[in-house]
């Protein structure tokens, strides 16, 4: 399986500034087969990027997108719109969740509908902090599998990925804390514990599980050596060439 370095834009970088950041990761970026590096830019910037992206290094992932594939949903953009600019989607970002309150039949209606337009789900659960300290995280991530993925048919589930990234570690968050080792495996294991249930022990192995939340070049060894790791996803490490190109650097020495 692939190591993943994703880097999440969100809402930073005109298109100009998109473009010019993506032709400084490019340069500097050695082609490493085993390692599958992924951006997602805003919206706005990916029809011109699309264009620009040396898809050799590298792969244009969407922040979100609507699970219909045309009709009366304005200011919305459908995954079919998307088909042939990126080959990869976030969806269900805590940020999404919270900041803008997609729930979770929406977000299973958009794995399905990423699914169907051949674009590959990253579909990001974690507990929040208070979900934490009063002991429900196992529930949480179980409840977030099962429904993110009720309509996704086992033929399809290892054409999905998930993201663990707990609330309570992401940057952007007041009084951000740091995820320890132990708990990313802990909740890796629920995860594929339930994958396990869902399906079967095949794809629970099979399906990519990532790791985000506040990653930065001297965490993201710890992480990425986490059994059942494959990848990181990362906002703030993203946004600095010389970080996103260390984190890089790391997943490939971790590989080999
Ligand atoms: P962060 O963001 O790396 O800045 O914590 C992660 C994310 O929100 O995906």
């Amino acid at each position: 399986m692939k190591t993943y370095v994703v880097g999440n834009w969100k809402l930073n970088f005109n298109i100009g500034e998109a473009s010019i950041y993506l032709h400084k990761i490019q340069k500097k970026l050695p082609n490493y087969r085993d390692v599958e590096v992924v951006v997602a830019p805003p919206l706005i910037a990916l029809q011109p990027l699309s264009l620009q992206i040396d898809r050799h290094k590298m792969k244009l992932s969407a922040q979100n997108a609507f699970y219909c594939d045309y009709g009366a949903y304005t200011g919305e953009t459908s995954f079919n719109q998307l088909r042939g600019l990126v080959d990869y989607v976030l969806i269900g970002h805590s940020e999404r969740r919270y900041i803008f309150g997609e729930d979770e039949k929406m977000i299973g209606k958009k794995v399905e509908a990423a699914v169907r337009n051949k674009i590959t789900p990253i579909l990001c659960i974690g507990e929040t902090e208070s979900e934490r300290t009063f002991g429900e995280t196992r529930d949480k991530l179980r409840d977030q599998i099962m429904s993110g993925l009720r309509n996704i048919a086992i033929e399809d589930a290892d054409k999905v990925i998930l993201a663990y990234e707990p609330v309570w570690a992401i940057s952007s968050v007041k009084g951000a804390k740091l995820a320890a080792p132990d708990d990313v495996a802990d909740a890796v294991k629920i995860i594929r514990e339930t994958l396990g249930e869902l399906y079967d022990k095949k794809v629970a192995e099979a399906v990519p599980v990532l790791f985000g939340g506040s990653v930065n070049p001297s965490n993201a060894g710890a992480y990425l050596t986490v059994p059942g790791i494959n990848g990181v996803l990362m906002g703030g490490s993203s946004l600095i060439l010389s970080e996103f190109i260390d984190i890089i650097e790391i997943a490939k020495r971790v590989r080999s």
